[in-house]
């Protein structure tokens, strides 16, 4: 990433306040994508402020969908619906740093009757995307990609209705599938073999989309007929949990924290990461539960104690993926540290993301075992401040300035800017609950 900037980090004593999240990422990716192809209007409130949802929107501008920001602080976006029909793109469609965008909106893209390219940025450019060309062709779509990587060529077109077992557990390509299965003749049958996130279902189901699920072992069934027509939204988008995690393991940090996270999403798909911190010693109540469009939405109090050590392993792993970087980050202060294994889907993440981690604990003087599909971190060590890099990946950015913050002495993070993919204002926020 260009315009690289540093932030520092100076060791904090508590963390107290109060931090209200931007709307969450992967839900603001679907709307705006379904939004695009609805009937009619929809009003996406508290939309995610960060630059991969940019890029989603950037997409649908490109493919005809008329959108607009609402004036005031809410960050709220109109989007005019086209229907199933896009327009043609008189340039590729860029997607930034978003493997979300790339990944999921190439199941909607192979359902029009226009071609199409799809581009990245540098990191994007080296993430795999055989896990969407691989169903996606056998609906029906021709896809040209750079050896299973970015860029796309997608020609589009009459898809059929697939049965399909997913080998990676991925939410995104459980949506991408989903969303080509809009466009599809027949039903479109997905299945996987562990539980990931289901905003996709959820929102689909939101916009008026009939489909059916249940439950598979540890995994589950989804089947969506072709043809059905969408129909617009107002919704105000819940609080983005992965981002509210580098709070919440900041407040771990320090028996004496104390956060409140308002209108925070509690998606059970995604909420695992808050079992798991209690059981680490965090004390967490939830209040004003609600639901809102099939999402959950509450209010979070945290407190902080004593910070045990835990194992992240098979499911845990794929529905903690992204909160794996900063709970590795604080695994040494832990008491008895923190194992991760199954995760091998980390090392093809916006960065190697066990490289990164494993690499900036130890300059900060951190033990750490480094396994193909996971992490060692040996808990009760004491850490010192030190220059980290952000590998340009905004969940390494963001996990170490938390790390920083017990750490002796001041922490410096290259390439700080990253953080804005998902959320600008992170910095900006810690500073202001981090007590000194
Ligand atoms: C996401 C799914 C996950 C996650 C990503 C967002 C989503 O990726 O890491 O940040 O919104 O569906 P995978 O589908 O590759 O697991």
């Amino acid at each position: 990433m260009k315009n690289e900037s540093q932030v520092r980090v100076r060791p904090a004593r508590n963390v107290r306040g109060s931090v209200r999240l931007p709307g969450d990422k992967s839900i603001s990716h679907r709307y705006a994508m379904l939004a695009g192809i609805a009937e009619g209007a929809s009003r996406l409130e508290n939309y995610s402020t960060g630059a991969d949802c940019a890029s989603t929107l950037g997409c649908m501008r490109s493919l005809g969908v008329e959108w607009e920001r609402k004036d005031g602080a809410d960050n709220t976006i109109e989007v005019k619906g086209r229907g199933l029909a896009l327009a043609a793109s008189a340039s590729a469609l860029d997607c930034g740093n978003s493997g979300s965008t790339m990944r999921m909106l190439s199941g909607i893209v192979a359902g029009q009757k226009f071609s199409c390219e799809m581009v990245g940025d540098e990191s994007l450019s080296r993430r795999p995307m055989e896990r969407v060309i691989k169903p996606l062709s056998a609906m029906g779509a021709q896809i040209g990609s750079h050896g299973g990587k970015p860029p796309l060529r997608i020609t589009g077109g009459a898809l059929k209705a697939i049965d399909y077992k997913m080998p990676v557990a991925s939410a995104q390509v459980k949506s991408c599938l989903l969303f080509a299965g809009l466009f599809a003749e027949g039903e479109t049958r997905i299945e996987e073999a562990m539980r990931t996130r289901d905003h996709g279902e959820v929102a689909l189901r939101a916009l008026g989309v009939k489909l059916d699920r249940r439950s598979v072992g540890q995994g589950s069934e989804v089947r969506i007929r072709g043809g059905q027509a969408l129909r617009g939204i107002e919704a105000r988008i819940p609080g983005d949990l992965s981002s509210a995690a580098f709070f919440l393991c900041a407040a771990a940090l320090f028996p004496g924290s104390a956060l409140t996270i308002p209108s925070l999403l509690m998606n059970p798909t995604r909420a695992r990461l808050l079992d798991i911190l209690m059981q680490m010693g965090l004390r967490i109540s939830v209040t004003q539960l609600n639901e809102i469009h099939g999402e959950m939405v509450g209010t979070l109090q945290v407190e902080g104690g004593a910070l045990k050590g835990t194992t992240i392993a098979g499911a845990d792993s794929a529905v903690l993926i992204d909160e794996i970087p900063v709970l590795a980050a604080i695994a040494p202060y832990t008491e008895q540290g923190i194992e991760v294994r199954d995760a091998k889907e980390l090392r093809v993440k916006e960065s190697d993301r066990i490289v990164a981690v494993a690499t900036n604990l130890r300059l900060m003087g951190a033990q750490v075992e480094e396994r193909e599909d996971g992490l060692t971190i040996p808990g009760g060590q004491t850490l010192h401040g030190a220059e980290l890099d952000s590998f340009g990946d905004h969940r390494i950015a963001m996990a170490f300035a938390v790390a920083g913050l017990r750490a002796n002495g001041e922490t410096v993070i290259r390439g700080a800017e990253s953080a804005a993919i998902s959320y600008p204002a992170f910095f900006r926020m810690l500073e202001e609950v981090a007590e000194r």
